[in-house]
């Protein structure tokens, strides 16, 4: 073989060959199952994150300020809970986001001089890298141990030994878009991961009169609607294709049997849809739904059931004063 140029090369106009990214991924097999799918972890890119901070402060969205007034009614119990003799505590964030939440027990925390670090784990790195400048801001002596990792790397780089205890938070409702199996799978492997007395607090958004839900994923300013349909302007911007968000809705139904509220796109009309860094065509027809996010609805009953049979004990129960929401606590 020589390293002489081929009289003939190649057109350069070849096409590159199709993405393959998670976001790419989940796209080519969603987008050809009957229902169409796409899954809700791909709607917090920087956009996405922004519009969930406003959906957080809509009037209908009960959940945020519902964990709001429970965390701050019981910093002191939680605190007395985690380190009833004063020793130092690892709190691990799943999630953390703008750790608006968080920082009612921080600043509690930090005022009590208790003894602990603050792990917060999030796939968001714009939105990781602020709380961090934000905490080292407002308490510089803060032991600060952050990590941009999704929930189940950031359990798997758990180490296996730890002096201190440790203290998973898992707040926000996070766990309701989980399936019941995968939320079984979830705290199976925090079981493993964890070392006997440590604890998860997790915020669990529970059943209510469904209006109430219902409201909550449509809101009247159109956030939700705007979040739901920004999963398009990502997948237009990222594979390069020509979805025409005027041509779709946003609809909401919860269902009350089964404590799920599901979210969908809905196709206005008979349309074909380029995905050119796919090389694919999707065909929709008039009414025809995308199925975005389950947003899981619990009863005290399902949560103590899933308690008992991954092996972990309840063993506190806090909720707000009109019963719309709780923050419970899971002793491995
Ligand atoms: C961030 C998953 C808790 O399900 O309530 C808000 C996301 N979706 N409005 C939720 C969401 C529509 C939210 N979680």
């Amino acid at each position: 073989m020589s390293d002489v140029e081929p009289l003939f090369p190649a057109p350069c106009s070849e096409p590159p060959a199709p993405s393959s990214s998670p976001l790419a991924d989940e796209v080519r097999t969603g987008l050809q199952k009957t229902p169409k799918r796409l899954s809700s972890r791909f709607f917090y890119d920087a956009e996405g994150s922004r519009l969930f901070q406003e959906i957080m402060h809509a009037p209908e969205y009960y959940l945020t300020r519902s964990e709001y007034e429970i965390l701050d009614a019981h910093k002191a119990d939680y605190l007395k809970q985690f380190t009833p003799d004063g020793r130092p505590f690892e709190l691990v964030e799943l999630g953390a986001g703008d750790g608006l939440k968080t920082k009612i027990l921080l600043g509690f925390f930090a005022d009590k001089n208790a003894d602990f670090t603050y792990a917060p784990v999030d796939i968001s790195v714009d939105a990781l890298d602020e709380l961090v400048v934000d905490l080292r801001q407002k308490w510089p002596d803060l032991r600060l141990n952050p990590r941009h990792d999704d929930y189940f790397n950031a359990l798997e780089q758990l180490s296996e030994e730890s002096d201190a205890r440790r203290v998973v938070l898992f707040l926000g409702s996070n766990i309701g878009n989980f399936s019941p199996d995968d939320a079984l799978d979830f705290y199976r492997q925090l079981h493993n991961r964890l070392q006997p007395g440590d604890l998860v607090l997790t915020g669990f958004d529970l059943q209510k009169h469904p209006a109430v839900i219902h409201a909550a994923y449509n809101d009247r300013q159109g956030l939700t609607r705007a979040f739901n349909l920004n999963l398009l302007r990502r997948i237009n911007q990222e594979l390069d294709a020509n979805f025409d968000l005027a041509a779709f809705d946003h609809y909401e139904v919860y269902n009350p049997e089964t404590g799920e509220a599901r979210s969908y796109l809905v196709s206005q009309k008979a349309q074909t849809v380029q995905i050119a860094a796919l090389d694919m065509t999707v065909p929709f027809q008039y009414g025809e739904i995308i199925h975005t996010e389950i947003s899981r609805k619990f009863t005290r009953a399902q949560i103590e059931q899933l308690a008992q049979q991954t092996g972990f004990s309840l063993v506190g129960w806090f909720t707000d004063c009109k019963g719309y929401f709780a923050d419970v606590v899971f002793e491995r």
